[in-house]
């Protein structure tokens, strides 16, 4: 498997990849891979001839320095797990802060048409300038044809797109299912941090957006906001930050449902110090 850790080993990589016509997939990643990240780098083997994985934890997107002191850093761990996937195919680029900032760690500032403003762009200030830099300099760097992106941060894959398009970049924005663990709660790099207690309490997470879902043929979004909002009063362990019900393109809450357009419903609780997210379609 080809490990770089250097812009300019990744791009004379890439460079004879394209020279050669070979198809190319990126899988943009901060590491501390689970069976949900495999699920993407599976789905781009499929789809490219060459996978490119980047492991790298971008501190411009944190707004909280323990968050990011915290993030869990694996490199081993995760080169010894894409092994077992594929050892030809894949590219691992691993570099270091300096190697994608040289030296000046800001984010730019991007204007997404207003999906930056909702939800987690609310919660989390500057946090989708931190992605949308670091993002877009992958897509700058390695070039790819497609490039992978979970529906958990389904507001991220939303963005990408928006900044594939204004940008001109020439990917294809490809989004992947949630993975879930067999109890619900949708795979993260944070759940291993999650201490037991924590990690039973959390599953409720999923059973709300699913009990949400039920109830979003016969009920108004406000009233089922208010009845997660209640679920989580006497959630000792769990603290919800928001549950919204929003607008599939435009992220915006919805205040009427139309029959014509796509609702989904977004949830970020914290778990102990653990921020978690998840999302579900609701029609
Ligand atoms: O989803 C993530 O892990 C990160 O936000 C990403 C897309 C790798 C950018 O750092």
């Amino acid at each position: 498997m080809k490990i770089y850790s250097e812009k300019q080993q990744i791009t004379s990589c890439v460079e004879a990849l394209r020279a050669d016509k070979q198809i190319i997939g990126l899988v943009p990643t901060m590491g501390a891979l689970h069976d949900g990240h495999l699920q993407l780098v599976k789905k781009a083997l499929e789809e490219n001839d060459k996978v490119v994985v980047s492991i790298f934890v971008n501190p411009t997107q944190f707004n909280n320095d323990d968050d990011l002191e915290k993030y869990p850093r694996t490199l081993n761990e995760d080169i010894l797990l894409l092994k077992t996937v594929d050892k030809d195919s894949i590219i691992v680029y691993a570099p270091s802060i300096d190697d994608m900032y040289n030296g000046n760690t800001v984010s730019q500032k991007f204007d997404f048409d207003g999906l930056e403003n909702e939800m987690e762009g609310a919660f989390r200030p500057g946090h989708f300038d931190g992605v949308g830099t670091i993002v877009k300099r992958f897509f700058e760097i390695v070039k790819p044809h497609k490039a992978y992106f979970g529906e958990k941060d389904f507001q991220q894959l939303t963005i990408i797109k928006k900044l594939a398009e204004k940008y001109n970049i020439p990917v294809n924005i490809v989004g992947c299912k949630i993975h879930r663990e067999p109890n619900g709660l949708a795979m993260s790099s944070r759940n291993t941090r999650l201490k037991p207690r924590y990690k039973d309490a959390a599953p409720f997470i999923y059973k709300t957006l699913q009990a949400a879902k039920e109830k979003f043929g016969t009920e108004s979004a406000g009233s089922i906001t208010r009845w997660v909002e209640s679920q989580f009063v006497n959630q000792e362990l769990l603290e919800l930050e928001y549950f919204i019900i929003a607008d599939t393109k435009t992220l915006k809450t919805v205040q009427r449902k139309s029959k014509k357009k796509t609702y989904r419903a977004f949830i970020a609780v914290y778990a102990d110090d653990i921020r978690l997210i998840d999302n579900i379609a609701l029609n």
